[in-house]
């Protein structure tokens, strides 16, 4: 199996971005921390990262030819509004993992809705950079399993 990883809006500006919320770590290290967890499986992991909710949608549609088993999703924001996204997920077997870094349900109240719930595996959020691994460590165990 192989597993694609997608970062929506702003999450190009983690370790800048409202640390205090988000945390310290760039993007490029937590993919970097991702890609070793999934290689020490033997797991290739990609990674794709998109301000735009178009390109996402594109990546989305393009994951099954593509041959990703697994999604690892944090849409951002469009996770509270895209109904594009959500009908991408729908629209594709491949099982996605929601996940947040913040414990978005402890925020404001337009974080507490996520459109794309209802067709994702499941949701992980709150654990900041861990709450991917976490996903990442589902996928893993999925994987070896031959459960997805
Ligand atoms: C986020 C939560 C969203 O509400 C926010 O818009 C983000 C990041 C998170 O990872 O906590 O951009 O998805």
């Amino acid at each position: 199996g192989k597993v694609l990883v997608i970062h929506g809006p702003n999450l190009n500006l983690l370790g800048t971005r409202e640390p205090e919320i988000y945390g310290y770590e760039t993007l490029a290290d937590i993919n970097d921390m991702l890609q070793k967890q999934a290689a020490a499986d033997g797991v290739p992991a990609d990674f794709f990262q998109s301000n735009h909710e178009g390109d996402i949608v594109d990546t989305i549609q393009q994951a099954p030819a593509k041959g990703y088993n697994f999604i690892i999703l944090n849409a951002g924001a469009f996770t509270h509004y895209s109904i594009a996204i959500r009908d991408a997920i729908a629209a594709i077997n491949v099982p996605v993992i929601e996940v947040h870094l913040s414990n978005v349900h402890a925020r404001e109240e337009f974080r507490h809705k996520s459109v794309i719930a209802p067709v994702v595996m499941g949701q992980i959020l709150g654990f900041g950079v861990d709450s991917y691994f976490a996903a990442m460590a589902v996928v893993l165990r999925k994987i070896k399993q031959r459960l997805n």
